[in-house]
This record gives C-alpha cells, structure tokens and sequence, in this order.
C-alpha cells in the first residue's frame, strides 16, 4: 500500500473523511500526539487498528469525538456531576473520560470491556476530521507497537509506511505527551494515565482525584491492570535507558560518571538533559529536552527516536519533579526506562 502524506487542507480533510467512512485507516494530528483513526462504529475497521500497530487485542482504544452531542450514545447513563464539570473545563482538549459503555460501540473498540473511553481533541484538524467522518473516531497513538507516540507527520511515516493510505500532517504537537485518562465509573475520579490535564487541574474542578498507584511504578506480579496500556512496556528506545535523580550538580556529576563508563566498556552513551545542563556535560554526546517540564512533555518522544537513529545503547536521564506535567513526564520516561531510576549522592 502507498501512503500518501498531505498538509492539512479542507480537501484534504474531505479526502481523510471518506477514507474513514470506507473502513480505512488516517494518520492525523492532535494537540497531545498523533492519532491512528478509523470509524469507531464499524467493528472491522477498527480491527485494521490493532493489525497496523501490532497492537495487543486486549488493549483498548479512545473515541474521538468533535461535539459534545456525539457523548451521549457512546456511554450507558448520564455523565455525573464531576464528569460534567470535567468536561465543561477541559473539553476540547487533552483528557480522556472513561464511562460505562452503550452497545453502540464495538467490544473490538473497548477490548472486551464495559467502559468506553472518550475524548473530544482541541485540534482544528482533529475536529474537522471527525465531522468530515460524520461519526466518531477510534484512535491510539499513531505509533507501531512499543515504539515512543509520534509528534511529527514525519514519525508516523517512519511507522506506518506501507500499511495505511493517508496520512494528514498538521505539525509538530503542542502537547506532546498523550491524554490524560481518568476513570469516572467509580466514586472519585481516578487518573489512569497523567498528561497534560494535572491532578492538581482535576482536582480543583471535581473536587478531588485519585492517582492510580500504577502510574508511578511497574505493575507487580500478578497484578490486573485497571488501564490495559499500563501493562505493556511503552515508549521504549532500543538502547537501556537510565533515569539520574536528585540535586542538579549531583545528577550532572553522576550522569558524567556513568557515561565515562560505557564508553570505558565500548558502549555507545548518550545524555538527555535539559537545555540550560547542557554545557556541564562538555563534549559528551548530549541531546535537549527543553527548559523546563512542560519542555520535556513536547521534546521527550523525539528524542528517544533520536537515540534510536543515533544508534545510543546507553542512555542516560536527568528527572524532573513529578507534579503538575511532570508526573505525566516521569511516568513516560519512567516506563521507557523500566523505572531504572538512580538517586544521585549529594
Ligand atoms: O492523547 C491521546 O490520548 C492519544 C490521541 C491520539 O488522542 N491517544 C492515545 O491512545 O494515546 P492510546 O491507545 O495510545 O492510549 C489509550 C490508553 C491506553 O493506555 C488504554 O489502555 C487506555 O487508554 N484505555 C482506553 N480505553 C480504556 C478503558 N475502557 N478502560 C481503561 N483504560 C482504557
Ligand atoms: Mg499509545
């Protein structure tokens, strides 16, 4: 199959729009990461989902959805008052509410679960897709299985060439993380993915929210994931990656260090660092993740496809505190690195 790579135009979008109502799949932009969507109503359009990613059957995905009306049939029963008040502040935007589910959607959607997971994206492309499609999205991240979501049209082509039709680039992604996910079937809402939505932003508007203990550490044995995705190693460069945390000049030190000695034993060192660290680690190869968390959120995935490409097999982290985005952060660059994190001696 050819794919095509267009700019985002309303011919375009047209174009986009009828592929997804023939059962095909589009690559398209979103404010967190590029999406991988089919008509999530049309239960073998989405299978195509799962076979293109190598996805896991039993991971389930988002439906996309570009007004507030298009809600109501996707879920059983009304949104409650803290899902309202969500979705009055957040929506559009980068959060995703989990609801019982209508029969409307396809278990292939939800993996076999009771609950559907919605969001309705801040993206202008986004949005004029969905109403292209007149019917709501099915979307993961635009990535193949286990690789890091793609923030670029350009990451997904590195992806998906040859298995999908189109993709529509709309630019870099102003978030660059994925959505948060909140569960909202229980008696608070319980965040099961951080992003770019805060705990601190959810609290304040519903009142309270729980954070799922899984977000911050490996699942145990045994143990059943409330969010199937969060079982799966994601993000993961090829090269061990290893998170330094604690004082600034006790990381720098300890990162030197450890590069120092894979490079000793021929092993091929990179550092990721923020912007403003750089010039301490002198002539060691050393990439930028910005200037601050919110930076981290934008560069983090691009730079692990750039460790990938430079060919690093040692990789080498600073942190960063793990509230506001910064959770959502650590929990990203926690999982690529199978939460190897280090502690940094003063
Ligand atoms: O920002 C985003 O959310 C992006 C863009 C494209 O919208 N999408 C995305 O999708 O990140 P994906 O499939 O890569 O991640 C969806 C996550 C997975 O961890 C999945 O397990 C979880 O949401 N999820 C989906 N439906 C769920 C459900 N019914 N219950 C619990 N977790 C669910
Ligand atoms: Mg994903």
């Amino acid at each position: 199959m050819q794919t095509e790579l267009l700019s985002v135009t309303p011919e375009a979008i047209q174009r986009a729009g009828e592929l997804i109502r023939q059962g095909q799949l589009v690559g398209f932009p979103t404010e967190t990461v590029y999406g991988l969507g089919a008509n999530a109503l049309d239960a073998d359009a989405v299978k195509r989902i799962f076979e293109a990613k190598g996805r896991p059957g039993d991971n389930p995905l988002i439906v996309h959805i570009s007004r507030i009306d298009q809600l109501a049939p996707l879920i059983s029963g009304e949104p409650s008052p803290a899902a309202k008040a969500l979705m009055d502040a957040w929506w559009p935007g980068p959060m995703t509410l989990i609801f019982p589910k209508s029969d409307v959607v396809p278990m292939d959607v939800t993996a076999g679960l009771s609950t559907v997971a919605v969001r309705f994206p801040a993206h202008p492309a986004a949005q004029a897709l969905i109403d292209a499609a007149q019917r709501p999205i099915a979307a993961p991240s635009a990535n193949r299985s286990g690789r890091p979501s793609p923030t670029t049209a350009a990451h997904v082509m590195e992806d998906m060439d040859g298995r999908i039709p189109l993709i529509l680039d709309g630019g870099a992604c102003e978030v660059g993380l994925e959505s948060t996910v909140i569960d909202m079937t229980g008696s608070e809402p319980r965040i099961l993915r951080p992003g770019g939505v805060t705990p601190e932003m959810i609290a304040q508007v519903a009142g309270s929210a729980g954070v799922d203990p899984a977000v911050m550490r490996p699942l145990k044995e045994g143990e059943v994931a409330r969010s199937p995705g969060m079982k799966y190693r994601h993000y993961a460069p090829t090269g061990a990656l290893t998170i330094v945390k604690g004082a600034d000049g006790a990381v720098i030190r300890k990162i030197c260090d450890l590069y120092d000695a894979a490079l000793e034993v021929g092993n091929r060192p990179l550092i990721l660092a923020l912007e403003g660290h750089l010039p301490a680690y002198g002539d060691r190869k050393a990439l930028s993740l910005g200037a601050d968390a919110a930076g981290m959120a934008h560069a983090l995935f691009a730079r692990l496809r750039d460790a990938d490409e430079i060919g690093a097999d040692a990789l080498f982290s600073e942190a960063v505190a793990a509230d506001g985005v910064g959770l959502a952060v650590m929990n990203r660059l926690g999982r690529a690195a199978a939460f190897h994190i280090v502690e940094a001696d003063e």
